[in-house]
């Protein structure tokens, strides 16, 4: 059986890091990325950690004739993992249908592709985002969806939706929603990372990037919330770790342990830790001070959500390895490291679209 797997957004932040981890674990890989958010250089690191030259298809994921032309080119793929959609919270609130019509019509083609070519396993990059802002915490998968918090986070509803409905009528073709909480950290080779096109909206790489000076300050938004310190709760989930998840829910189904022909899991460390707790880790971690202010709330802020990881632990055998220290270490390494990129990996200066 072939152990050739099509990950789109290959050269994205999560994308390369399970590249990695497929190739580390017998899998082939192809990648399709057609770099508009992502540096094509990132393959470079990926070969120099696996010695593997990753192919990648440069194709806008929209144009179904071009997508289905890299089926038709591999048609005995055993799965595809689809990371490849605009991610960005802030920009998909000032323009929703690019949003909308950019990460929906991209899982469209994809879809109407595996079903045309019978590929037997799927794998989605969902996001904690559907659980909006939750009732109660930790989150397990049988938390409702409640109203997303941005048109990004309507796009990875819809898209958990639409991969249902495709998942009830298509019963050769086993699906899992993964939903992420919050990747951060980059690989230990410090070769592959996140490389944020301009202003970072993340807070991990706002703080290394306000470490290294390239931001003069970090502001935190908000310090009155109902929690602990009062700044917000969240779940930060090493992208290594995140990697080794898609590995596992392929494996999964590849070995048909799934129950049914869609599954969703959570892929979160299980560990709450406030905005205040994760700075004072990066100052731990690497001796920096940093350079912060409080300030307002920023809208469409969740308060506190993590995650119960308890299903992915026991069904895929998924346990976290890093914690905030690895986390941190690991980005603040990488934050140096870009500073010695070759030019052809640093990204286009403006968003292309
Ligand atoms: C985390 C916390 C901010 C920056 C989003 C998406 C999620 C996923 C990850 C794609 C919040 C605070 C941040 C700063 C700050 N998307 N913060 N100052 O919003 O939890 O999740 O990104 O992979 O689907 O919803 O992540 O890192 O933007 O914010 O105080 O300069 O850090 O207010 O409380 P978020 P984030």
């Amino acid at each position: 059986m072939s152990k050739t797997v099509l990950v789109t957004g290959g050269t994205g932040y999560i994308g390369s890091h399970t590249i990695v981890d497929l190739v580390e674990n017998g899998y082939d890989v192809l990648s399709v990325d057609n770099n508009s958010r992502s540096s094509i250089g990132m393959l470079e690191g990926v070969e120099k950690i696996t010695g593997k030259k990753i192919k990648n298809y440069k194709v806008d994921l929209c144009n179904f004739d071009e997508t289905r032309a890299i089926f038709e080119e591999n048609a005995s793929l055993v799965g595809v993992i689809h990371f490849a959609a605009f991610k960005a919270v802030g920009e998909s609130v000032e323009k929703p249908l690019l949003y909308f019509q950019n990460n929906m019509q991209s899982l469209m083609n994809v879809l109407q592709c595996i079903e045309e070519f019978g590929i037997p396993n799927f794998v989605f990059s969902s996001s904690c985002t559907v659980y909006g802002n939750p009732d109660q915490i930790p989150v397990t998968e049988e938390t409702p969806r409640k109203q997303a918090e941005s048109p990004y986070g309507l796009t990875k509803q819809m898209g958990e939706q639409i991969i249902e409905a495709f998942a009830a009528s298509n019963k050769k073709t086993n699906s899992i929603l993964l939903r992420y909480f919050n990747p951060a950290g980059a690989h230990d080779s410090a070769l592959i990372g996140e490389l944020p096109i301009d202003r970072p909206q993340n807070l991990t790489p706002v703080i290394t990037q306000t470490a290294i000076g390239k931001i003069p300050q970090l502001t935190v938004f908000g310090n009155d919330y109902p929690t602990r310190d009062g700044s917000c709760i969240r779940d930060m989930i090493h992208v290594c770790d995140l990697a080794h998840a898609h590995t596992l829910a392929l494996n999964y189904l590849i070995e048909e342990k799934n129950n049914f022909n869609c599954e969703i899991f959570n892929i979160g460390s299980g560990d709450g830790i406030t905005v205040l707790e994760s700075i004072k880790a990066f100052e731990e971690t690497t001796g920096m001070k940093l350079n912060y202010t409080i300030g307002g709330r920023r809208p469409g802020d969740v308060i506190a959500i993590y995650a119960n990881n308890d299903k992915a632990r026991s069904a895929l055998g998924w346990v976290p390895k890093y914690g905030i220290k690895e986390i941190m270490s690991s980005a603040w390494k990488w934050e140096q490291y870009i500073k010695h990129l070759p030019q052809h990996l640093s990204l286009p200066s403006k968003r292309l679209n």
